[in-house]
């Protein structure tokens, strides 16, 4: 397993890791095989993913609680499990996304962490969380500064019930103002080969302080991966996203078309390519990819293997502009 350090802790994990949104199911993904996805998490670190990321968020906990069963089967110190915090539909906060119809509140207040940590370690059924990320950053009128979050995450590392922090959806301000109150080791954010925002600001700024860049939704949930046809009627968790807008779905699905040269030189798939591109970026990059089934596990995971040449990651670059 190629592992690499989460920013400047003692923790190893792996340039993949698996990410569980899907795995919740629910109104944004639609259900699921339970058993399936059980053992997807299950076989991971067989294929060289030690990593699994998880939330509250994805189904209302659905997501840890399968997570959770997942880690019975499992040698609990050989897996490092990610999970959030911020996102609550039991209490008050600040308005976020409709999932069904159940609305769900913004809240990074201590008192709020304090419980949501506590039902996540019941959920995924550990005594501890390797990374305890921030998943939406606080805005008003329920606005908590980083001071006070940063401050109780901080008393829960000394407790030993998280081994480290992470903040996802940030700015570089938001990432200086954690840093200043404390050990801030990864930062999540939204890359793909087709939306290379994070580029600009949020992964130098990552870079030049040992905070380990760690990239979602790689594949554009799916997109990436060739599967879905011109007609595809994207999910609810994908409907309104960028790149499944029709006319956008179109030119995605011709440029992957010119990809079949490189997917033959590498004797692998499209999505290995988008993996590996983005794993191709940089050391500290690592790569979130979702996966709901075996298969996709073991053909995500054969990226791993994928060492693109430069001519390749800059033709994919180019290709990619569209
Ligand atoms: N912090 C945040 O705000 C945030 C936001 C988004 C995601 N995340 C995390 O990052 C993880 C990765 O993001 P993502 O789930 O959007 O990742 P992704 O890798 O872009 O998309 C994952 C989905 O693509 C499909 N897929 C994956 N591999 C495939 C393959 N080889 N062939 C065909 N289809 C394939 C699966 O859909 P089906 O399951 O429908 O088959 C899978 O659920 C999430 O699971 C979550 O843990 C965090």
């Amino acid at each position: 397993m190629e592992m690499i350090r989460l920013g400047r802790s003692e923790i190893e994990i792996s340039r993949l890791g698996m990410g569980t949104w899907a795995i919740g199911g629910g109104p944004a993904w639609g259900d699921r095989d339970e058993e399936q996805c059980i053992e997807t998490i299950v076989q991971a670190p067989e294929k060289g993913i030690n990593l699994i990321d998880t939330a509250p968020a994805y189904n209302f906990g659905n997501s840890e609680r399968i997570l959770g069963k997942a880690l019975q089967r499992m040698d609990r110190s050989k897996v490092r499990i990610i999970t959030k915090c911020g996102i609550v539909w039991d209490r008050k906060g600040s308005l976020f996304n409709k999932v069904g119809d159940v609305q769900l509140y913004k809240n990074l207040s201590a008192d709020s962490l304090r419980r949501e940590v506590e039902d996540s370690l019941k959920r995924l059924g550990t005594d501890y969380i390797d990374v305890y990320m921030t998943h939406w950053q606080s805005v008003e009128p329920y606005f908590t500064p980083i001071q006070e979050t940063m401050g109780e995450l901080m008393k829960m590392k000394e407790e030993g019930l998280i081994r480290a922090v992470g903040a996802a959806n940030v700015t570089v301000d938001h990432i200086r103002q954690y840093l200043s109150f404390g050990e801030l080791d990864v930062v999540q954010g939204k890359y793909s080969i087709l939306d290379r925002q994070a580029e600009e600001e949020l992964i130098p700024f990552c870079c030049e302080n040992g905070i380990t860049f760690q990239a979602y939704s790689p594949l554009e949930q799916g997109l990436l991966s060739g599967r879905y046809k011109k007609d595809y009627v994207p999910k609810a968790s994908q409907s309104g996203k960028k790149w499944f807008q029709k006319e956008n779905m179109g030119r995605v699905i011709d440029m992957l078309e010119t990809w079949e040269p490189l997917c033959e030189k590498y004797k692998c798939t499209k999505a290995d390519l988008a993996l590996a591109w983005l794993m191709g970026q940089g050391d500290y990059i690592n790569v979130l990819t979702g996966c709901s089934k075996v298969e996709q596990l073991e053909e995500n995971a054969r990226a791993l293997s994928v060492k693109l040449e430069k001519n390749d990651i800059d033709w994919l670059r180019k290709v990619s502009e569209i």
